[in-house]
């Protein structure tokens, strides 16, 4: 049996600062085996950079990200070398960075997949097909299908169906992008863990770790505003996920909130 930790996108030095203050005690409380965390929104001012990638690194083994994952240029290094970063499988091929990697723990591998949904989101290709054509070369690459998804995307319904989609063919899938954590985890049919959306990490008292007060001038104004991540109270928003490593198949899913 192995767990993984699925933390929610973490946004900014607060929220990578509560993230290590609490990380230890989750880590031994639940025997968790790799820690996996969504960093698209990791830096200041939106994006990861080198040094929030380091930050993340503190505590986590591997890095998904999304929509935010080339907003910051200094940053396209680090996803070209880094085998423990990825950025949406489904963007253009010649995008910088890769879609997938495979993490070694020892007595098994478990491969994490970046996914961007196509509807309100970015422009590119079909998910459903880029995680066909992933699932194709990743076979015979592993001892057993251990393979988790990061499906970051706006709408409930596509990830509900991509979910569906790839049920019994991987261990879990995770929604990330929304920053609000669902109460619909669950264990598909197949054995493949699933949640709609793993939530944030950040103030929670915020719009999605943004200062309130800017983002509701900015709505009522219609006048462009700098977001600046708030620095409320953070909380840490996550999912642990035990499956075995022999199968694939996943066991059990809970959601984590830590304040
Ligand atoms: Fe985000
Ligand atoms: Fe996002």
């Amino acid at each position: 049996m192995k767990k993984i930790l699925f933390l929610g996108d973490i946004v900014g030095s607060h929220g990578c600062r509560f993230v290590k203050s609490v990380i230890y005690d989750i880590k031994k409380k639940h025997g968790i085996d790799i820690v996996i965390a969504n960093g698209e929104n990791s830096a200041d001012g939106n994006g990861i950079t080198p040094l929030s990638a380091d930050m993340l690194f503190g505590f986590a083994d591997i890095i998904t990200t999304g929509n935010h994952c080339f907003r910051r240029k200094e940053v396209y290094p680090l996803l070209e070398s880094s085998d423990r970063i990825i950025r949406p499988a489904n963007y253009p091929e010649d995008a910088p960075g890769k879609g997938y990697c495979i993490y070694d723990m020892g007595s098994s591998q478990l491969a994490v997949i970046n996914l961007i949904g196509v509807i309100y989101t970015d422009q590119a290709d079909n998910p459903f097909s880029a995680a066909d054509r992933i699932l194709s070369e990743l076979r015979g690459r592993l001892n057993a299908p251990n393979i988790l998804v990061d499906l970051h995307a706006e709408t409930t319904s596509e990830k509900k169906a991509l979910g569906q989609y790839l049920a019994g063919r991987v261990t879990a899938v995770i929604g990330t992008h929304t920053h609000v954590q669902t109460a619909d985890e669950t264990i598909l049919p197949g054995g493949t863990a699933y949640i709609t959306d793993a939530g944030m990490c950040g103030a929670e008292l915020s719009v999605l770790g943004v200062r309130s007060d800017i983002v509701i001038k900015r709505m009522c104004s219609h006048i462009p505003e700098k977001f600046t991540e708030s620095d409320n109270p953070a909380f840490l928003n996550g999912v642990v996920t035990e499956y075995d490593e022999k199968t694939g198949k996943a066991l059990s899913i809970s959601r984590l909130v830590i304040r």
